[in-house]
């Protein structure tokens, strides 16, 4: 069902959705890896689709970790609603300082993005990105996957340490960015 609903969704949209299948439970652990789960008390999730790595954040969040997931296809937001009502949920990732504000939350320990931001005009990547910086915790991780190495300069440009890993088993084969801000908010 799942697989179904994300195929049809990219057949409707490919350059939202990016890609015609979810990510491998491979791909999804890899990006859960780094995060410290006893000190997350506020994460954010870019693009969940059918929310293979949401499942994860809400198997693993301590209680009173608030997790905020942001996709902007109705139909896939509100399924994930229903599955998990305690997360908080919002449409659109460039608009992440203010569904922040909104949740009460002061900035993000971790952030995680299944955007296909190769598909995107520079604006909108600008636009999301200086989003993402702003709304991260000093020492905090964005960790964002992608099918090829173009986003590595851009983020070696925005953060402090970029450390990038390869997930073979996944359709197509993907590269896990793990981006470090700066322990001095800079
Ligand atoms: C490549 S899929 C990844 C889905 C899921 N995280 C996974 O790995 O299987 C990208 C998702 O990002 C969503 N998306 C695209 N642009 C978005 C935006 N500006 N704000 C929120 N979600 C967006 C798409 O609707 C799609 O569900």
């Amino acid at each position: 069902m799942e697989k179904l609903l994300f195929l049809s969704k990219f057949l409707r949209s490919p350059k939202h959705v990016g890609s015609v299948t979810p990510s491998s439970h491979f791909l999804a652990r890899a990006m859960v890896n780094p995060i410290d789960w006893s000190k997350a008390e506020n994460i954010a999730e870019l693009g969940a689709g059918t929310g293979i790595f949401t499942r994860y954040l809400h198997e693993n969040k301590q209680p009173g970790c608030k997790v905020v997931v942001f996709e902007r296809d109705t139909n896939m937001r509100e399924r994930l609603q229903s599955m998990y009502p305690d997360l908080h949920y919002h449409d659109n990732a460039s608009e992440i300082l203010l569904a922040m504000k909104s949740y009460g939350i002061e900035q993000f320990d971790y952030i995680l993005s299944g955007l296909p931001f190769t598909n995107f005009p520079q604006t909108l990547r600008n636009q999301i990105m200086q989003g993402v910086e702003k709304s991260l915790k000093p020492g905090g991780l964005f960790i964002a996957f992608q099918y090829s190495l173009q986003m590595r300069k851009q983020l070696e440009e925005r953060f402090e340490q970029v450390r990038l890993n390869f997930v073979p088993l996944n359709v197509p084969p993907a590269f896990v960015y793990t981006c470090k801000k700066s322990e001095s908010g800079n």
